[in-house]
């Protein structure tokens, strides 16, 4: 069996390390994509770009075959359009997976902490179902949840400071978030494509921060020198957004419904079993980050 490894989303943040990760180990890694453009900043002897897209059978499997294990690290919550939760997060990642079992591979497949069919997340729902029609198919797979990535909401809060330095944070900002670091992400997937251990498992890892938007922004502003408050958008705006522009724009709307349950949600997180099996993974903190 060939040891080349498929990243379906290897152009996207978490995709990017973990195809650095492997590639770097010596993997032959196959990055899917749907523009070759994006995946510019990779390259190397052992990487592989492929055109792609996981709502496309043909694609899809043309992308699998010869693969010991597809990575299943896109998601379609940012849209535009019909590119959707229901369309990549449950549809494509259901595609995904038929094409490995016809073609003898395993899937590793990135969730969030936790999918549930009645999540108020549409990203959450899908990715629920995509995990049960994983765990139904019998192909050999791990799902790897993860809680919120810290870079990319330190990203967004630096990106919405403005002149001003002050982040938007969008509802409150009183609740508390598990952030997780996108490089402790990848290791672990690095980790789980080349432990055939733990197929068959569901790991989840979180980080070392249960944060409210209000203190990652507080932090983001001072590292940048200009110790601002944040700027709120107020949850009843939240709401009209998802019930008007939301209408036009679904991801538009899918935001501001994230935004919502995000603010009010349980959104903690506290579990220690994957960094107690795999002792030496990072541990990266936003203090570390920022
Ligand atoms: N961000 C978080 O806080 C978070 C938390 C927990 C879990 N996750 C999960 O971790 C994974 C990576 O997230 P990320 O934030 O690193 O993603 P990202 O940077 O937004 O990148 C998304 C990736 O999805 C790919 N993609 C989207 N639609 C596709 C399609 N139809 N066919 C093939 N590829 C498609 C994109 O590839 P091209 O544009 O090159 O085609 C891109 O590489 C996702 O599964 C996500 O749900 C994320």
């Amino acid at each position: 069996m060939s040891s080349r490894v498929l990243v379906a989303g290897g152009t996207g943040r978490l995709g990017t390390l973990v195809v650095t990760y492997l590639a770097s180990r010596g993997v032959q890694v196959r990055v899917m994509t749907r523009d070759p453009a994006r995946a510019a900043h990779l390259s190397g002897n052992n990487i592989e770009i492929v055109l792609g897209d996981v709502r496309d059978p043909t694609t899809t499997a043309a992308a699998v075959a010869g693969v010991q294990t597809a990575v299943s690290a896109v998601h379609g919550f940012a849209g535009p359009g019909h590119i959707s939760p229901a369309s990549v997060d449950r549809d494509g990642n259901i595609t995904l997976t038929q094409v490995a079992r016809a073609a003898g591979a395993d899937v590793v497949l990135m969730s969030g902490v936790v999918p549930a069919s009645d999540s108020p997340m549409e990203l959450f729902r899908m990715k629920h179902a995509a995990e049960v029609a994983l765990t139904a198919s019998a192909v050999p797979a791990t799902v790897v949840r993860a809680t919120a990535f810290l870079e990319l909401w330190i990203d967004l809060l630096r990106r919405t400071a403005g002149r001003a330095h002050r982040p938007l944070v969008f509802g409150r900002g009183q609740n508390p978030i598990n952030f997780v670091s996108v490089r402790d992400v990848a290791a672990l997937v690095e980790r789980v494509v080349t432990d055939q251990t733990t197929r068959g498992q569901t790991l989840e890892i979180g980080g070392p921060d249960n944060l409210t938007l209000d203190q990652l922004a507080w932090m983001v502003a001072g590292n940048r020198a200009h110790r601002t408050s944040p700027r709120h958008v107020p949850r009843a705006a939240l709401h009209i957004m998802a019930a008007t522009v939301g209408r036009i724009r679904p991801e538009l709307g899918r935001q501001a419904r994230a935004a919502i349950a995000m603010d009010r949600n349980d959104m903690t997180y506290v579990g220690d079993a994957v960094r107690i099996r795999f002792p030496d993974l990072p541990c990266t903190s936003a203090g570390d980050l920022l």
